[in-house]
């Protein structure tokens, strides 16, 4: 690995539905950095929403540009928080590419928070058909997936706030910068 690379990023891993681009939002607003969202990144350069480039193109398309995309926007020089999708997690590459990065903060939350919040979404085409299902089909799938990150906080009981305030607590004590 690069010893030389810069760990000016807070990148936030998790499961779908567990809020790591409202949490993304609200450290942006609260350190005054940028947030990059790897999937809104995804829709503008494929021109497609998520589900589109699934149906049209498949999954290993979709995950080609999603570590491509997450790639660039690690290697970009300005600090910035970072939402990555659910998946991001599943190649080794990228793994390495966010511990190399800076930061990388798990969004954990329970199986039921993650339906409820999810439920009635559309836009996730690994959550089409009895959702309840698929959630804990792919829970079990991808259980250990994101416990590679350097922090995980369950965000079950907290509010949207003490999620980000402990974020912004722990970037001031790791001092990657
Ligand atoms: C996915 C999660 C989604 C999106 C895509 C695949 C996954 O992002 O990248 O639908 O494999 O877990 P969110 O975690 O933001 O929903």
């Amino acid at each position: 690995m690069h010893e030389n690379a810069l760990k000016n990023k807070i990148i936030l891993i998790g499961f779908m539905g567990t809020g790591k681009s409202s949490v993304a939002d609200g450290i942006s607003q609260k350190l005054h950095i940028p947030k990059a969202d790897v999937d809104a990144e995804i829709v503008t350069r494929a021109e497609r929403a998520i589900p589109v480039i699934f149906e049209q193109e498949g999954e290993e398309a979709f995950r080609a540009l999603e570590s491509k995309v997450l790639y660039e926007l690690l290697q970009a020089p300005e600090s910035a928080v970072i939402a990555t999708g659910g998946g991001a997690v599943l190649k080794e590459m990228n793994r390495e590419h966010m511990l190399e990065h800076g930061l990388v903060i798990q969004l954990f939350a329970s199986p039921e928070v993650i339906i409820s919040r999810v439920k009635h979404d559309t836009g996730r085409p690994l959550l089409q058909g009895d959702v309840t299902d698929r959630v804990n089909s792919l829970l079990k799938a991808r259980a250990g997936a994101y416990d590679f990150a350097h922090l995980t906080i369950d965000t079950t009981n907290l509010t949207l706030d003490e999620v980000v305030d402990q974020i912004v607590a722990a970037w001031n004590q790791a001092n990657l910068k």
